[in-house]
Parts: structure tokens; C-alpha cells; sequence
């Protein structure tokens, strides 16, 4: 088994830093697409089969260092009784606007959350046995209640921040509610046999420092919590939380994901050396050429250091980036990575 990813998370010597792609398995890859082709996203993430088939497809391809589950944020919500669809981001049939339609959202018990992506989770561990790591994940309760808020994708999610100031009891009870499913989703996933778990709080950084802290952060703690003792490494990803670095060092993980727009030494000061770093290459530099990709490569691998890093990019790759491109990525950090050791 290539331990590099697990290592790296535990702040552990390693041998070359380890590498792996926020949405490795999507879009630009043109032997998923093939897939895409067939089925649609739901029912991909709904067969286990096919869950798996699209996971493994940028391991094969690239060598990366650790797997993660294909699915989404958003499909464990289902099983809370929410209509879903993608198109191609998450659009919910009824938004949540009033406190009895959060009322009405019901927890259900482990073993009912999901239960596909959990049986997907299964097959990969045994699939990947003597591979890499298997990445599980969930999106932080901020993060969901701002697409069941909003109803779809926003640039700014008004809805959720009116919501926040005019009915905190009720963004409360919501936020609590999807603490809980996840605790229980995520529990199931290293139960599965995930060896990380990686939370995703992409709209985070939306907020205030205030509202970040009163919040976004007491249900991210709660999970975190849970989860810990479980042997899975616990992985948070805020990226655009620059506003408010120091806050996110109250989250109890072994990592902390930096956005493309934080540099890591100022990640690194702030936070001190109580996490792993993972980030944080622009995704835009994968549509330039090979020798910028390297260049930048090179400087983010010295200004991480050695010891505590998890390469990968600072938001998830664009479906446009050129298969030559990730090809680049991934030879500059293995070489990067061994000149900046051997040197
Ligand atoms: O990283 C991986 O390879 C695992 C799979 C994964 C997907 N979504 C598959 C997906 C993961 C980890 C996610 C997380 C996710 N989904 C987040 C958090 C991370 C982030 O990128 O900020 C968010 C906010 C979502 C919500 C979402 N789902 C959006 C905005 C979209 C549409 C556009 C887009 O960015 O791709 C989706 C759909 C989605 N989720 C696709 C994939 C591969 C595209 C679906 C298709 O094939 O048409």
C-alpha cells in the first residue's frame, strides 16, 4: 500500500510529497465523460458499480496518491427527504424557507443515509487494498444549508445570509440537524473502510468572521469531534476563508485544505504546526502549459516544506484542463518533490 497520502496527513517523514486531485474523477477525464454518456449524474452516483468504475478511472490513468469516493455533497440529503437535481450544479425542488419545512426534515438512522455511496465506499476499500487510500466525504452544514436555502448555486447566497440575521433559531435547528446526518454519514464511511474524510465548506467563506464562529463553526467542531478515535484521518476544507484563518484552527483534523487564494506559509503561520497542510495550486494554472505548471509547482513545494504537506490544487480541477496538463502536474510533483529533498 502507497502510504504517502496517510503519512503526509499525520505529519509524518516522507519520501516525496503525495499528490492527489480535488474532482479528480470528473469532467475533463474523456473516459468518464464516456460513462456520462450512458447515465446521468444522479444515477451514477446511485449505482455502486458505477461509482466505483468512475473513482478508480484517475488512479489508473495518473498513479495518484489516495482515491476519493465519487459522489456529491448534496446526495446525502436525499435520505433527509429532500428533491434533488443536477444541472449540471445541485438545484433543490423546495428550497427551505420557513422553520416548520426545516422541522419537517427527519435524521434517519446510519445505515440509511446514502446507503449507496456507502456500499461503494465497501467495494473500493477491498479494490484499493494494496493501492492507495480511500478519501470519504461530506459537505459541512453551512455548505449544504446554502444550496437548501438558496435553492441552486449562487455567486453570493443571499438567501442563507437573510436567513442567518432574520431566523438564527431556525438556521440553528437546520445547521444541528445536518451536524447530526453527517456525524452518522461520515461514521459509515470509515466504517466502510475510508481511511480519510474530508469536509467540504466551500461557501464558508461567505460569511463574516462573526457569523463564521456563531454559526458555521460550532456544527464543523461537532462533527470533527465524532469522528475523532475513529482512525480515519479528518481532513477540512474552508477555501475561501482568509478573512478568517485563525477561527479554523478551533476545528479539531489532522488537515486543513487551503484555497487557491491563501498562500501557505501565511496558512502555516496562522494555524502553527498542529496540522497538515493540503493545497493549494491554482486550478486556473492547469490551463496554461507545462513549464508554468512546473515553475509554480516547484514554489508551492518550497514554500510548503517537506514535512505535513498533501499536494492538490486549491478548489476542484476545471473540465476544460488538458489531460497533458494533470500529466505535468503529476510528474512535477514527483520530481519537485524529490529534488527538493535531495537538495
Ligand atoms: O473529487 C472527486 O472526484 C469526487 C467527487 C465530487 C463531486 N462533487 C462530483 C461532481 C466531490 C468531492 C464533489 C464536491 C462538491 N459538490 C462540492 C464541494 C467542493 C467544491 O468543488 O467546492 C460542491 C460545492 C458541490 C456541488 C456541485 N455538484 C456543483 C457546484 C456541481 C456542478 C458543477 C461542477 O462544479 O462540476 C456539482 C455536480 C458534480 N459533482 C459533477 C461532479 C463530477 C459534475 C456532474 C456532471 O457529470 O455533469
Amino acid at each position: 500500500m502507497n502510504d504517502l497520502f496517510l503519512r503526509a496527513c499525520r505529519r509524518e517523514p516522507v519520501r516525496r510529497t503525495p499528490l492527489w486531485i480535488m474532482r479528480q474523477a470528473g469532467r475533463y477525464l474523456p473516459e468518464y465523460r464516456k460513462v456520462r454518456e450512458e447515465v446521468d449524474f444522479l444515477t451514477l452516483c446511485r449505482t455502486p458499480e458505477l461509482a466505483v468504475k468512475v473513482t478508480l478511472q484517475p488512479i489508473d490513468r495518473f498513479g495518484l496518491d489516495a482515491a476519493i469516493l465519487f459522489s456529491d455533497i448534496m446526495t446525502p440529503l436525499e435520505s433527509l427527504g429532500v428533491r434533488l437535481d443536477f444541472r449540471p450544479g445541485p438545484v433543490v425542488a423546495e428550497p427551505l424557507r420557513e422553520r416548520a419545512s426545516v422541522e419537517a426534515l427527519r435524521v434517519p438512522d446510519e445505515g440509511e443515509i446514502a446507503p449507496f455511496a456507502v456500499e461503494a465506499v465497501g467495494l473500493l476499500a477491498r479494490e484499493l487494498a494494496d493501492r492507495v487510500p480511500l478519501i470519504g466525504f461530506a459537505g459541512a452544514p453551512l455548505t449544504l444549508a446554502a444550496y437548501l436555502v438558496e435553492g441552486r448555486g449562487s455567486k453570493s447566497f443571499p438567501r442563507l445570509r437573510a436567513l442567518l440575521h432574520a431566523e438564527p433559531e431556525t438556521a440553528d435547528l437546520l445547521l444541528e440537524r445536518l451536524a447530526e446526518m453527517t456525524v452518522r454519514y461520515l461514521r459509515a464511511q470509515i466504517r466502510a473502510g475510508a481511511q480519510a474524510v474530508q469536509l467540504f465548506d466551500t461557501w464558508a467563506g461567505l460569511l463574516s468572521e462573526r457569523e463564521y464562529r456563531r454559526f458555521a463553526l460550532p456544527p464543523v467542531r461537532r462533527i470533527m469531534k465524532a469522528l475523532g478515535g475513529l482512525g480515519a484521518e479528518r481532513i477540512y476544507f474552508a477555501p475561501e476563508a482568509s478573512a478568517f484563518l485563525p477561527a479554523l484552527g478551533e476545528v479539531e483534523a489532522e488537515v486543513q485544505g487551503v484555497g487557491w487564494r491563501t498562500g501557505l506559509a501565511r496558512a502555516r503561520e496562522v494555524l502553527g504546526e498542529r496540522f497538515a497542510l493540503q493545497g493549494n495550486l491554482d486550478p486556473a494554472v492547469l490551463l496554461t502549459r507545462p513549464e508554468v505548471i512546473e515553475a509554480e509547482v516547484r514554489r508551492i513545494l518550497v514554500e510548503a516544506g517537506p514535512r505535513g504537506h498533501v499536494f492538490n490544487l486549491g478548489h476542484g480541477i476545471l473540465p476544460e484542463t488538458p489531460i497533458e496538463n494533470v500529466e505535468a502536474l503529476v510528474s512535477a510533483v514527483r520530481e519537485g518533490a524529490a529534488r527538493e529533498a535531495g537538495s
